[in-house]
């Protein structure tokens, strides 16, 4: 069984592109910039905003955090979105998720201008993702994508089967698995509702678990030397950590591990892949890799 180290590959990516801007800094080119805005106090958008500015500083990016209470009107926030759309020295933005009730969320999403669109949640670039153009792909997806690819695990021809439907993971995810120039697998994907879910999970070569259960993935539904990647990021009280609580995989792994041919733990699997794809793609954003 290999253990996929996340966290090691990150730190291996993150210096990768911190290679390449000083290198675009030294020869006069600009150095890329990234902003974030952050509306309310909610406990994980803090810390993945906080990681995300660390992350920047880490790839030698500039990196603008535009904090807002929770009763900015949508209006307000539009507004904000339209001035970094125009905002020339702003590469890439994103707009932390969840949004206060009173906010459309996807109003939000659709008014960044597609070509600053790190996140990839803009339907021009999930639309283009979907077809195989070139685009921002969103984060978790594309981390996963380059965890599978670093790790060498073989998915042509082979059974992925996606636990989970949401925009940001379990679509794009079963896009991109089936896609010739990415997975070039045979793809399922299973929910809450479908009736056959262990059996589809038996017969796959490769299962990533996404749909926020702790545990849920046990080893009587695992085929030996299946490839499991665990997205689950539940947290769990635990009144033994300074925080209170701790992070849940959606994978028994304790008793799946060794049955597996390659495995993510959490914390320290995919998670960390995910702020360095966000990087990723502010550095294509400031080279303008995809659009003009
Ligand atoms: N909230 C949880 N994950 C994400 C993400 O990838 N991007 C944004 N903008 N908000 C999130």
């Amino acid at each position: 069984m290999v253990l996929i180290d996340g966290k090691a590959t990150a730190a291996q990516i993150k210096a990768e592109i911190k290679e390449e801007v000083d290198r675009i800094v030294s020869n006069g080119g600009k150095r890329p910039h990234l902003a974030a805005i952050l509306v309310g106090h909610d406990g994980g958008s803090e810390t993945y905003v906080k990681n995300k500015v660390l992350a920047c500083e880490a790839c030698g990016f500039q990196s603008t955090l535009i904090r807002f209470e929770d009763d900015i009107t949508e209006e307000a926030l539009l507004a904000e979105v339209d001035r970094l759309n125009c905002d020339e020295s702003v590469d890439g933005f994103i707009v932390q998720l969840p949004l206060p009730k009173h906010i459309s969320e996807q109003k939000v999403i659709e008014a960044i201008d597609y070509r600053k669109d790190v996140d990839g949640f803009h339907p021009i670039n999930v639309g283009r993702m979907a077809i195989g153009l070139p685009c921002y792909v969103s984060a978790t997806p594309k981390g996963i994508l380059e965890l599978l690819r670093r790790y060498n695990v073989p998915t042509s021809g082979r059974k992925c089967v996606i636990l989970g439907r949401s925009n940001i993971v379990g679509k794009p995810m079963a896009q991109l698995m089936m896609q010739k120039q990415y997975g070039d697998s045979t793809v399922t994907v299973c929910h809450s509702r479908s009736a056959t879910l262990k059996k589809e999970c038996q017969e796959a070569d490769i299962i990533i678990a996404a749909i926020g259960k702790p545990g849920f993935l046990t080893a009587d539904m695992v085929k030996p030397g299946a490839a499991i990647i665990d997205v689950g990021t539940t947290r769990v009280p635990d009144p033994s950590r300074k925080s209170g609580f701790r992070l849940s995989g959606d994978v028994d792994f304790e008793h799946v591990a060794p049955l597996c041919s390659f495995i993510t733990p959490v914390p320290g699997g995919v998670g960390p892949m995910t702020i360095c794809m966000l990087m990723q793609n502010t550095l294509s954003a400031a080279k303008k890799e995809f659009y003009r």
